[in-house]
């Protein structure tokens, strides 16, 4: 039984993925733009292989607020600069991004 649920958990985690790179804040950002920043969903952006610095100063706009959109503003007040510098870089730099 504890095995099968380490598989799961092995299938499921960043590592499996090739990811182990990921910044730890990205977890909070992958239900709505998607573990890679490929978003899913229309209603939220697609980040992946977006400028680094576009995300850079997005971000920067939720958190001080000059930027309104209740949910990132809250999420973005979690960060700081130094994850938000690790965040833009991650979704800017998947693997097959043409810069
Ligand atoms: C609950 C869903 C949700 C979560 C969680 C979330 N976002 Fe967002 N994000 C959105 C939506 C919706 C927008 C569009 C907001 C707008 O219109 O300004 C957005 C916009 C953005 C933008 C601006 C994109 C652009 O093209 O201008 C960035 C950058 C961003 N999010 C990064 C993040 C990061 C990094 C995290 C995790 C720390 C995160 N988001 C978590 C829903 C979410």
């Amino acid at each position: 039984m504890s095995r099968v649920l380490f598989l799961l958990l092995l299938a499921f985690s960043p590592w499996a993925a090739g990811q182990s790179k990921a910044p730890p804040k990205s977890g909070q950002c992958t239900a709505c733009h998607g573990a890679d920043g490929q978003s899913r969903t229309a209603v939220n952006p697609i980040l992946r292989c977006q400028h680094e610095a576009y995300l850079v100063t997005a971000l920067n706009a939720y958190r001080s607020g000059s930027r309104k959109h209740p949910v990132m503003n809250s999420i973005a007040n979690t960060l700081q600069p130094k994850d938000i510098a690790s965040l833009a870089a991650w979704y800017a730099n998947q693997p097959g991004c043409r810069k």
